[in-house]
This record gives structure tokens, C-alpha cells and sequence, in this order.
């Protein structure tokens, strides 16, 4: 018997400032979701948290846009996320939010703790004050004529023209996005981290990543390479966490430094609503081991920012991986919410079914470098290859042995060499799902998946049962059984990547709820003689026309 491990799944936090796409399942939470249930089938302990991030400009910009609280904006983003998670099977142990007292109070300590630690200091910045509107401005709120390019309308991060981060200062003709004042640029006090003590520490631990995925390894050094400089860690706004120190009353901590820190705030409120108080810390100390989920423009808060504070608070483990996925595009255009360029989650959710748009992004996510969907190529996959590989291959099988043999799993006869060979692949195709997933290889090894379903179709073709059982009715019972028994390893290898039909296929296939709830396949669990049900389709053909429907529903 092997020792569970504890292995903690951190899973990026969606701003609550608008829906979940099929850009984010690809980018972070299917990966993430995938990862988590396999581990859990190997019998370790996971751990998977994430929450909304309630703060920061995306998140203030949109409640005043909408002229409502960011307290209300968050509290529907939170209940939409919620809902639409437990629909598509993302299965969190804890999905929490950043405005949360926990967070507050956790974020406050690891402040503090820096702060007493020496990584943190106070400095005077130069930030944008509209006298009209009587507040600082946030980089987001101020608009301008970017120095790099003219373009008019650029941020005061970043000019959406030419891609170059920007500060507020090097805007031309700089106005306020609130009013279109202008606003001068005065002198706040700001509390800023020492990056710069942590280079050093970050480029060695860095050099032991070698199981990293390349383009996360690469764009770390990279930005290593370039030179850190501190980082301020507050803001002259009133929506956030508050500084813990008396004459801080008008600043927050800055979204980003505290919203990494709720995968920490998320596991204790984890093991406080378990009764365990203590429980987290088997996921952060010790042998645990730790993974982080996210889009690419998320990599750097993720592989050098929050290690660096947590090499700072001391005792708790850095990341152990930080899978970090590309962009998904749509039909070669990056995603867009302003120009409703995407497939929305809650929609797709009141019109399919979950598992196929599991399947159709698990075996196209952008690993590697970015990857494209369309609703042709969706129409397609589930057509072609969810329905016409492995779907019609469970009904087949089931449908000939519920026919032949009596609704009754058959008795296997002689198994042959064809069966053993079959048999065999089975067995080693449950060893190469397992350790590419391990590896966060999730495309290969549902690949890998698929290519059984293709060579149990082969055997189909070859032995003919539905001839062979008017001569020989034996050897058909050897046949449907040796394809009972290779469904049954399916199932188990297809259930992080498609969860729900895992769960009906083992009832299809006779076997008790009891049974079957880990990764392992005996591949005679499946006894001669047990029943089982009149056999439905596990999915569905799709009819072209929803191509037309659903293109005409993006250009709305
Ligand atoms: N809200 C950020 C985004 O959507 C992600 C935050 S991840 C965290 O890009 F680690 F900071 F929480
Ligand atoms: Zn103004």
C-alpha cells in the first residue's frame, strides 16, 4: 500500500466582474478539474480551492458601469461561478471569494509578517488625482494618447493598441475616465515589497524546475533575466483589504498581493467549515505538493510574486508546478467580452451537455501554444470522434450483449490471443492516461484514451460477433466480453476528462455504486451473469444546423 500524497490544486481566481468562457475552462479550469480527479481516483488527498477575486479595477470598473456596488456585482458573479462549476463538473473542494473576513484577516497576517521580516517598505509614488472627483486615480482609470504608438485611447497600464505596458505618466494628454478632467499627478506614501531581495533565491529555485512545462520555464527566466524591481502593494481606493496599521485608513492592499494569497486564506477557511482547523497545513508544509492552474497572463504572479512572499512569510512550500496553459482562440480571434467574441458557460450549459464540451476542449487545450474553437470543429469532434468512436462503441457492445446473451454480461469463454492482446493494451493504456496526466499532459492522455476505443472498434470489425453468434456462440461471448472489459478500463481512464458518463456507464455496465471508484481496472470485474439495463446512447449526434444557430448567436 501506498501512502496517499497531499496534493494541493490552486486553481486561478475569476475575476467576478462578468461569465465564465470556454476560454477560461481551457486555460485553467479543466486542466485543473482533470488533474483533481485523477488524483483523487489514485487515492491521494487533494485539495482544490479557488474563489472569485472580488477586488481591483475590473472588478470596480464594471459595478460603476453597471451603476451598482462591487459588493452586488461579486455576489452574482460568486453564485453564477458556483452554479456553473457544479454543472460542468469542476469539482472544487472550497470555491470561495476574496471578500471574505478569513481572506481579510490572512492577508493582514502574511502583510504583517513581511512587514516585520524587513521585505516591506514605505515610499512616496506620483500617481494621477482628479481634483473634480477628489480621489487618485487607478492606472485603469486614466486614458490617453500613448507615447509608443499615438494611439488616443490607451490606459494608463497598458495601450490595448500596441501591447506595451505603460504608466500613467507616459500617457499624452492624460484625462480622467470617470469625468474627462484632467488630473495632476500628485504624491501619495505607498507601502511597497522587496522583489529585489528575492532575486537571487528565485533564480536557484527556478534552476530545479526542470519538470516545468517549457513556455512557463522560459517566460520566468526570461523575466528574471530582465531584473525585478519592488513592487508597491497598496492603493488610494476604498474597495479592498484593508492596511492593518493605524493612518492607512484610505488604502488598500493591492489586488494582486492579496488575491494570491487566497489559496492560502482558501484552504484555512477549507479546514475551519471541515471542523479541522488545523487541516491545512497538510497541504502546505511537509511532502505536499502543490500545483497552479492559470491562463499564460497569469505566470508571473504565479511563478515569481507569490513564491517570493512566501519565501518571505517562511514555513510554507512553494509551488511545486505551475501548469500554466495558452490562450484558447475562437475561429483565429482571441476572445473577447466586449465584443461578445465567445462561448459563454452558463449559456452552453442551457443548451448541451457537459461532457462533450469537456471532451472537445480536453483533446484541443492550448498546452503548448494557443488552439482554436469553433463551433464546426465542436459539431465535429462530438460527431466524429465522441460519438462515432467511443460512443458508438459502448452501444454496440451493450446493445449485442443485451440482445444476444439475455441482458446478461456473457461468459468469456476462451479468451484468445486477439482477446489477450486487446486486454493487454488496455492495461498499459491505464498506465499512460495516469502518468501523462501526472505530467499535466492532458491532451496526449486522453489521446491515449481514444486510441483504445479506436482499437477495440478494430477488434469489433475483425471478429464480427453480430455473424459469428449464429455459428458460434461462444466465441461471440468471448468477443462482447473482452469489449465489456476494455469499455469498463474506458470508463475508468475517461473519467476525469468526462466525469458524467463515466457515472452512467457504470451502471450501464452492471456495476454497484460501491464499486469502481478508483483508478483501478481488473479487467474481471465484470462477472458472467450480472445483469444489465436495456442500453441507451451515452451521447448524442449533433445536427449541422446548430453551426448556423450558434455562429448567428455570436454576431448578436
Ligand atoms: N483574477 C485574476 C484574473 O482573472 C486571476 C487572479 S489569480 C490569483 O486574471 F492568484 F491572483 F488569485
Ligand atoms: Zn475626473
Amino acid at each position: 500500500m501506498t501512502v496517499a500524497q497531499k496534493i494541493l490544486v490552486a486553481v486561478a481566481w475569476p475575476y467576478a466582474n462578468g461569465s465564465i468562457h470556454v476560454g477560461h475552462v481551457a486555460g485553467t479550469y479543466l486542466p485543473a478539474d482533470i488533474f483533481a480527479r485523477y488524483h483523487r481516483l489514485r487515492g491521494n488527498d487533494v485539495l482544490m480551492v479557488s474563489g472569485s477575486d472580488a477586488h481591483g479595477t475590473p472588478v470596480t470598473l464594471e459595478a460603476e458601469k453597471r451603476g451598482v456596488s462591487p459588493k452586488e456585482i461579486v455576489s452574482f458573479y460568486l453564485n453564477e461561478f458556483k452554479d456553473n462549476w457544479e454543472r460542468l463538473g469542476i469539482s472544487f473542494d472550497l470555491f470561495t471569494s476574496t471578500n471574505t473576513e478569513i481572506h481579510a484577516e490572512v492577508s493582514q497576517e502574511i502583510f504583517l509578517n513581511l512587514k516585520k521580516n524587513d521585505y516591506i517598505y514605505e515610499k512616496p509614488m506620483f500617481q494621477p488625482f482628479c481634483l473634480d472627483d477628489n480621489r487618485f486615480l487607478a492606472d485603469r482609470y486614466v486614458e490617453g494618447k500613448c507615447p509608443f504608438c499615438s494611439y488616443e485611447k490607451a490606459r494608463g497600464d497598458q495601450c490595448d493598441d500596441c501591447g506595451r505596458t505603460l504608466d500613467p505618466q507616459d500617457l499624452i494628454n492624460m484625462t480622467c475616465g470617470l469625468c474627462g478632467g484632467s488630473p495632476e499627478i500628485r504624491e501619495t506614501i505607498h507601502f511597497f515589497f522587496k522583489l529585489t531581495k528575492f532575486e537571487d533565491l528565485l533564480k536557484e529555485w527556478i534552476s530545479k524546475k526542470s519538470h516545468w512545462k517549457p513556455n512557463v520555464l522560459n517566460f520566468t527566466k526570461g523575466f528574471l533575466e530582465g531584473g525585478l524591481v519592488d513592487r508597491p502593494i497598496t492603493r488610494d481606493i476604498e474597495w479592498g483589504v484593508e492596511v492593518p496599521l493605524d493612518g492607512y485608513e484610505s488604502k488598500r492592499l493591492y489586488v494582486w498581493f492579496e488575491a494570491v494569497i487566497g489559496y492560502l486564506s482558501a484552504s484555512k477557511e477549507w479546514a475551519i467549515r471541515k471542523g479541522e482547523p488545523d487541516a491545512w497545513k497538510d497541504f502546505w508544509t511537509g511532502e505536499s505538493r502543490s500545483y497552479y492552474f492559470m491562463g499564460k497572463d497569469n505566470i508571473i504572479f504565479h511563478s515569481i510574486l507569490w513564491p517570493a512572499m512566501l519565501m518571505g512569510n517562511k514555513h510554507l512550500n512553494l509551488p511545486f508546478d505551475v501548469p500554466a496553459n495558452e490562450f484558447l482562440n475562437m475561429e483565429g480571434f482571441k476572445l473577447s467580452t466586449s465584443r461578445n467574441w465567445a462561448v459563454w458557460i452558463p449559456d452552453y450549459l442551457d443548451r448541451y451537455e457537459p461532457d462533450p464540451l469537456r471532451y472537445v476542449i480536453a483533446s484541443n487545450l492550448p498546452e503548448s501554444s494557443d488552439s482554436d474553437f469553433s463551433w464546426a470543429e465542436y459539431l465535429r469532434a462530438n460527431n466524429d470522434e465522441l460519438v462515432a468512436t467511443y460512443g458508438n462503441l459502448i452501444h454496440r457492445v451493450l446493445s449485442m450483449t443485451y440482445n444476444y446473451f439475455d441482458g446478461h454480461i456473457p461468459s468469456y469463454g476462451s479468451i484468445d490471443p486477439e482477446c489477450e492482446d486487446l486486454l493487454e493494451k488496455s492495461d498499459k493504456t491505464l498506465l499512460i492516461v495516469g502518468e501523462s496526466i501526472e505530467k499535466t499532459q492532458f491532451r496526449k492522455a486522453l489521446a491515449a484514451a481514444m486510441g483504445l476505443a479506436s482499437e477495440a472498434n478494430k477488434f469489433l470489425e475483425v471478429r464480427k460477433p453480430w455473424q459469428i453468434i449464429k455459428t458460434d456462440k461462444t466465441h461471440a461471448a468471448s468477443t462482447l466480453w473482452t469489449a465489456l472489459s476494455v469499455i469498463n478500463c474506458l470508463r475508468v481512464v475517461m473519467e476525469p476528462f468526462m466525469p458524467f458518463s463515466s457515472i452512467k456507464l457504470k451502471k450501464m455496465l452492471g456495476i454497484s455504486d460501491e464499486q469502481g471508484t478508483n483508478w483501478i481496472w481488473d479487467r474481471n470485474q465484470l462477472i458472467p451473469g450480472v445483469d444489465i439495463p436495456k442500453p441507451v446512447p451515452l451521447f448524442k449526434k449533433l445536427d449541422e444546423l446548430i453551426i448556423e444557430e450558434e455562429d448567428t448567436r455570436l454576431k448578436i
